[in-house]
């Protein structure tokens, strides 16, 4: 797991067990001060850059269906919906978003 950092923000991208071309983005935020701004946009950029830097072919990552501002965040920087499951875990709904990486 490789955390990454910039001004806007964090998150953190592993390699799918088996599968190293594809990263799974998680762990994605602004800080809470910081929210309501745009940086969310800037600090999935960030994030783009550093999936093709690392030479990968395709990035997933999950979102709970009510989070508004982080869908509009994943549509915004290209990625799209996959599939949608209801959470055992959290009794809600989770949306799996995927994209393709391209090299700069
Ligand atoms: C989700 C998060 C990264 C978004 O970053 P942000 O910079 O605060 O995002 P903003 O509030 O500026 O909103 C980004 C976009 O979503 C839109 N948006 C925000 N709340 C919305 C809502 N309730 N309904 C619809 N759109 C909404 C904004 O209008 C903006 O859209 P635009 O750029 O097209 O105008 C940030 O709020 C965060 O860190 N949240 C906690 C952690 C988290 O949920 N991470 C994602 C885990 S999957």
């Amino acid at each position: 797991m490789t955390r990454h950092a910039s001004i806007y923000g964090c998150y953190e991208i592993d390699s799918i067990p088996g599968q190293p071309q594809i990263a799974h983005c998680h762990s994605f935020f602004v800080p809470i001060d910081r929210r309501g701004l745009k940086l969310g946009h800037a600090l999935k950029e960030h994030q783009v850059k550093t999936l093709a830097a690392e030479l990968y072919d395709y990035a997933t990552a999950t979102v709970d269906a009510s989070n508004e501002a982080q869908k509009r965040v994943l549509e915004k920087a290209g990625f799209r919906r996959l599939d949608t499951f209801t959470n055992s875990k959290t009794g809600g709904t989770t949306e799996l978003w995927g994209r393709q990486i391209t090299r700069g």
